[in-house]
């Protein structure tokens, strides 16, 4: 028997955690300085997160929605506190099913079929969610009957010739790419999409899957930008490693019973994941923290001459060599014992610490960086 063996690994098994550090089966430690994929929001076993966990698996962990929960109330009301306009939460488990969810709210609400998408994008592995996704490898043939069109970055002409035909449901950007290499727009261009899409009756989904919940030095990325979506998808930080995600959609879309669902999604657990990591995000004041730290890091690499150049916001950071990346972040797992993540663009490193990790941290993995590159 073996498994099913998807994924390539390194060979390191991982026994405990804390803070940002790892620890494997020989007792040597790991700094994590990928969060599994930028989930680990608030980092490894924080106290206030454990303990709400511990609390409620004393209680109770799962329900479905047949019943109503008021832990989703109150997330669904601390999330708002941090958004300019008023949104209502639907819950469920995962980053695609997320902006499967969105794009199928989109599609209902407008009656249309086509999205519009970007170049490198990627918004996760199930049917529309892959479909939108520019990466033609990994859409198995059940995937290609979406209609779907990938547009670069800035074309904002190519957007209002797809979109002016008014047959698109909606357009799905991440404001920051994630897997794709953290490439982002320009504001103008986040904000002449946003006018199409209000223009020709599309909607825009926001897809926050990897850069919500503080990550950018924002809330949500698209804050970065003055936009205004009309539905966010999110997940990864959200729950610091217990698989919760959500859409957040705009007040003016009524739910429809039915439209929507899931048997996991908002259960009592994941309810209070999410609860403690904004807990924590506040009380430990994290959005500012990363945006003070991205220009930590923007400094140690500057002084340290590093042949890269920066891309992405607060700690969704990365460095872009214009060479492959691949020796180095090995150097640096196997001789340093540092986490760093890799991306669709073979010469971008990509750092997506928990929000929680300090100055000396970043130093260090700076200079570790620039002993690599000597
Ligand atoms: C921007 C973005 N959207 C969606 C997804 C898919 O999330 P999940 O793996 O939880 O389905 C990812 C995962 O990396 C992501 O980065």
């Amino acid at each position: 028997m073996s498994l099913y063996q998807v994924y390539a690994q390194y060979p390191i098994t991982i026994v405990s955690a804390n803070g940002m550090q790892l620890v494997d089966d020989k007792g040597d430690i790991y700094l994590d300085y990928y969060g599994g994929h930028a989930v680990i929001s608030v980092g490894h076993g924080h106290p206030h997160y454990t303990q709400a966990l511990h609390d409620q698996l004393d209680r109770i962990a799962f329900y479905s929605n047949v019943i109503e929960n008021p832990l989703q109330v109150e997330l669904d009301q601390r999330i708002n506190a941090h958004l300019e306009e008023p949104y209502q939460l639907f819950m469920c488990s995962t980053g695609a099913e997320a902006n499967e969810n969105a794009m199928k709210l989109a599609s209902f609400k407008t009656q249309r079929k086509k999205i519009l998408a970007f170049k490198n994008s990627f918004h996760g592995r199930t049917s529309a969610a892959v479909a939108v996704t520019d990466s033609p490898k990994i859409w198995a043939p059940l995937n290609t009957g979406h209609e779907v069109d990938f547009v670069p970055f800035e074309d904002l002409e190519t957007c209002e010739q797809l979109l002016s035909s008014r047959a698109y449901a909606a357009v799905i950007i991440e404001t920051v790419q994630g897997v794709g290499g953290l490439d982002q727009p320009s504001v103008e261009f986040a904000k002449g999409l946003q006018q199409l899409c209000e223009a020709h009756g599309s909607m825009l989904i926001a897809d926050e899957v990897q850069s919500g919940f503080g990550r950018t030095g924002a809330f949500f990325s698209y804050q970065r930008f003055g936009l205004s979506p009309d539905i966010i998808s999110m997940a990864k930080g959200m729950g610091n490693g217990f698989p919760v995600a959500g859409i957040m959609v705009k007040q003016q879309y009524q739910a429809v019973q039915g439209e929507l669902g899931t048997t996991f999604g908002g259960n009592f657990l994941a309810c209070r994941a999410a609860l403690a990591v904004i807990d924590i995000i506040e009380n430990e004041n994290l959005i500012a923290h990363a945006k003070r730290l991205e220009q930590v890091f923007r400094k140690a690499v500057s002084e340290a001459s590093l042949p890269a150049t920066i891309k992405g916001a607060g700690l969704m950071i990365g460095l872009d060599f214009k060479a492959p990346t691949a020796e180095l972040r090995k150097k640096l797992l196997f001789e340093d014992h540092l986490f760093v993540g890799s991306s669709s663009n073979p010469n971008v490193v990509r750092i997506l610490p928990a929000l929680t990790i300090d100055e000396e941290a970043i130093i260090h993995l700076v200079s570790c960086i620039k002993k690599h590159c000597a």
